[in-house]
């Protein structure tokens, strides 16, 4: 147990550890979650890029069981929304950010075709629409993955993202430049380049 220091009234709340946090995960999970979520050092790092110049509702988009979230949540008083398309994945999430006492979480069981940008002033991206392209490293089988799809989720993100006002920070984890539209400058990068801090231009 430790004292939180993301809420005004100190609160316990369980330790947030990599083996505690893959501890709540079903064996599957526990095994997939080096490849596909977010380290909490990484996290914590990411978040405090995101939200240091006042974001106040940040987009994870594909937020898997919400490692980002919870872990970038645990260190910040700002409000960590992630969108997942998988449902059992989604309840999962929301499950994990109950059991760390989190109220700044919230995870959203939809499509990113359906999620209005404009709605958050901030975003983290860490290689969502890749397993439409390697089936291989599929989290599960619950949503249909077709090559197209990688396509049509790259353009519809990449559209609302180009529409953001200048200023909005983005953060990418593992992504290949060309995910981020060209109106956004790199700013700062950590862990060997693997997570880069974005700033939208006018
Ligand atoms: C690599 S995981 C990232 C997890 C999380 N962002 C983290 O860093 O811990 C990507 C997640 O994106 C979700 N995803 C992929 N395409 C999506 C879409 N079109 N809409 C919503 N979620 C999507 C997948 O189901 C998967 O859980």
């Amino acid at each position: 147990m430790s004292l939180s220091n993301n809420t005004e009234s100190p609160v316990y709340q369980l330790e947030l550890t990599e083996e505690s946090f893959n501890s709540f995960l079903p064996d599957y999970l526990k095994y997939a979650s080096r490849l596909h979520f977010t380290p909490i050092e990484t996290a914590k790092i990411a978040g405090s890029w995101l939200t240091e110049a006042g974001a106040r509702r940040i987009l994870d988009i594909g937020a898997g069981v919400g490692k980002f979230c919870i872990s970038a949540a645990r260190y910040s008083n700002s409000h960590f929304y992630g969108v997942e398309q998988r449902a059992s994945i989604a309840k999962l999430g929301n499950q994990l950010a109950k059991q760390f006492q989190l109220q700044n979480v919230s995870i959203l069981h939809d499509n990113i075709l359906n999620v209005n940008f404009s709605d958050y002033d901030a975003f983290y991206l860490f290689n969502p629409f890749y397993e439409n392209l390697e089936f291989a490293k599929r989290l599960n089988d619950e949503v249909p993955l077709k090559e197209k799809l990688y396509r049509t989720y790259f353009n519809y993100t990449d559209e609302q993202l180009s529409k953001a006002k200048a200023g909005t920070r983005l953060v990418t984890y593992h992504g290949n430049n060309f995910e981020v539209p060209s109106s956004y400058k790199k700013e700062r990068d950590a862990f060997d380049g693997n997570l880069k801090l974005w700033i939208k231009q006018d």
